[in-house]
């Protein structure tokens, strides 16, 4: 076969492109598998666990509503991880001993902040004057429901809720 022979070149030409086209799926497979991974992976996007929030000590049976934050140590999702993330805020109360209340603070409307209006011994949403009873139900305004429950229990002394995110703007209780 001489060297510029048509049918060398051709071979040599197919067995270049061939070889070339090996190696560039060979390198991607697994660089599209790295950057494609964590899209398989479970997405956190707040943790289902109950977050500690101290002593139960800390609320008095009989007081008023106390505004605690919800901090969640860490929450990661597939590609990133944070710490101490504010997750929302919670009223706790104690009637008695042994019955401990929690509501979300976030409105059940349009998810403003509500506040404890200390006058009138309930709940009042500043964004559309929406009132909720100190336990939590709906009393005047466009909220469509009372303020969210979310789950509490004592262990070892210590408060613990699970964080729940309703859906707003319905007059069901949706977790979202
Ligand atoms: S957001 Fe609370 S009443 Fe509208």
């Amino acid at each position: 076969m001489a060297e510029d022979d048509p049918d060398r070149r051709k071979f040599l030409k197919v067995t270049t492109c061939a070889l070339g086209a090996g190696a560039g799926i060979a390198l991607a497979i697994p660089t599209l598998r790295l950057i494609a991974a964590p899209a398989g992976a479970t997405t956190v996007t707040g943790p289902s666990e109950p977050l500690d929030l101290g002593p139960i000590d800390r609320f008095r049976v009989g007081a008023e509503p106390r505004k605690v934050e919800v901090i969640a140590p860490i929450v990661k999702d597939a590609w990133t991880a944070a710490r101490n993330v504010v997750l929302g805020a919670a009223f706790i109360r104690r009637p008695s001993n042994d019955k401990i209340l929690a509501l979300s603070a976030v409105c059940p409307h349009l998810g403003c902040a509500v506040g404890w209006d200390t006058a009138a011994k309930n709940f009042l949403c500043p964004c559309h004057d929406s009132r909720f009873e100190a336990d939590g139900p709906r009393m005047t305004g466009p909220a469509e429901r009372g303020l969210d429950p979310l789950p509490v229990t004592v262990h070892d002394g210590r408060l613990q809720l699970t964080w729940v995110r309703y859906k707003m703007g319905t007059s069901s209780r949706e977790p979202v």
